[in-house]
């Protein structure tokens, strides 16, 4: 079965913080062609139909197709307590979070959860995320499942803390080794799941606690390793007194083997200019999670500093400390923390962000994260006119970025006319 799906199409060629927005493809009636869950053609719409007479066709008419989102930092078991007021991330943590991941103890609740968050997802345009799960095996099998039910492709592992942490939410140095082995025997490279090696952040492990899973990252270099780095002044200064003899927070994943070019680092926002100049060296990604920054309160991450570096840089909901599942609101968030910084992201910038940045920092940008051949058919089709005051707003658009971006500023899950995982249609008409 061929399909051809038609309706005005997004596409990069290049990189929009090296190239600008030239980088960016937009036909006004275009058409993807998909075959066997990846896409087969590209081009203008008649001419895609003329060329695929057989093909069945799906005419979204004047909504933008795009590559799904790649939500590359998330934590599905916080879920249920998303929006949770009045904290800082320490306290945030303990009262809030440890005792919700304490529930994934019970394989049924995460079962009910992953398929809750995975839902969302999908009605959010999302269609590929890295997400955190607890530390029980158990949640990581509950995910793993629930994305090769729904066939969505999926980064996670186990997370691994084994101290500051409650009674009942605490592993071991060589639980979590032989726990997150096991995971990642059973789902690393089945159907289109990875798994990813996760500490959760230094001060919830034991030097003995990194030294294993950097071990373990070491015996599988071609998986990621996802954990959070430099997100509030206190956890910095928590670091410093938990590893006295580091050089800084970055150095205490590099003394267990835990920096890499795999390593994914949620948040860096008050780095050190060594630790900038070592990931830089390094190839590692670094997350940006702005709708949790504002929400936490951490502070205003250094997009066009770090990208203008060299930083490998993707962008993330982080939920539940994040606000929304949505990469809409979240490409807002990250423009608003832009203008703080009085360096405003372009909507092609934004837009690259949520799809082949987020795909890039996570490497799977060899599959997913653009509209182009052979690419995995995972696509989020966009209403550009979904509530009255986008509609109005949208209709003087003069040229389609000024048309793009009032979704992006004000759009949310109602924006989002289909989401399609794999060459099928999973949510919308
Ligand atoms: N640092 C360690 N764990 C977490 C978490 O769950 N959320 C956020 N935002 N930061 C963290
Ligand atoms: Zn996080």
């Amino acid at each position: 079965m061929t399909d051809l799906i038609l309706g005005q199409t997004l596409s990069f060629s290049a990189d929009p913080f090296v190239e600008g927005p030239s980088a960016a493809h937009h036909r006004r009636r275009g058409g993807v062609v998909v075959q066997d869950g990846r896409i087969a053609g590209l081009g203008e719409a008649e001419a895609l139909r003329a060329a695929h007479p057989d093909a069945r066709v799906t005419d979204y008419g004047d909504a933008l197709i795009s590559a799904g989102f790649v939500d590359a930092h998330a934590h599905y078991p916080q879920t249920g307590i998303i929006a949770s007021w009045g904290k800082r991330l320490i306290d945030w943590l303990n009262s809030y979070t440890f005792p919700e991941e304490m529930r994934f103890g019970d394989p049924a609740y995460a079962g009910e959860i992953a398929g809750r968050y995975l839902d969302l997802l999908l009605a959010h345009g999302t269609t590929s995320v890295a997400s955190y799960c607890t530390i029980h095996p158990g949640s990581a099998e509950a995910l793993f499942q629930a994305a090769e039910a729904r066939g969505m492709r999926i980064l996670a592992g186990k997370t691994c803390m084994d101290r500051n942490a409650p009674d009942g939410l605490r592993d071991n140095a060589q639980s979590a080794y032989d726990d997150s082995k096991a995971l990642l025997a059973r789902w690393h490279g089945r159907g289109r799941a990875s798994y990813v090696i996760t500490p959760r952040f230094a001060p919830t492990s034991t030097p003995e606690q990194l030294s294993a899973l950097g071990a373990l990252w070491a015996e599988h270099p071609d998986c990621l390793m996802q954990t959070h780095l430099s997100e509030q002044p206190d956890e910095i200064a928590w670091v410093k007194t938990l590893f006295p003899t580091a050089q800084d927070y970055l150095d205490v994943y590099e003394a267990h083997g835990l920096l890499g070019p795999g390593g994914v680092y949620g948040h860096a926002i008050h780095l050190e200019p060594r630790e900038r100049a070592r990931l830089a060296e390094t190839g590692a990604a670094l997350v940006h999670c702005p709708t949790s920054n504002t929400f936490i309160g951490s502070g205003l991450f250094d997009m066009a500093g770090l990208v203008a570096e060299g930083q490998r840089v993707g962008l993330a909901t982080d939920t539940g400390g994040g606000s929304s599942f949505s990469m809409l609101r979240t490409m807002a968030a990250a423009y608003e923390i832009g203008q703080l910084r009085h360096t405003p992201l372009h909507a092609a910038q934004l837009w690259w962000l949520a799809t082949q940045g987020s795909a890039r920092a996570l490497r799977i940008d060899d599959r997913v994260g653009n509209l182009a051949l052979g690419m995995e058919a995972d696509l989020v089709v966009i209403d550009l006119a979904s509530t009255p005051a986008i509609a109005q707003r949208a209709a003087r658009a003069e040229e389609f970025w000024e048309a793009l971006f009032p979704t992006i500023m004000m759009g949310d899950d109602r924006a989002i006319r289909a989401t399609w995982v794999g060459g099928q249609r999973v949510t919308g008409v």
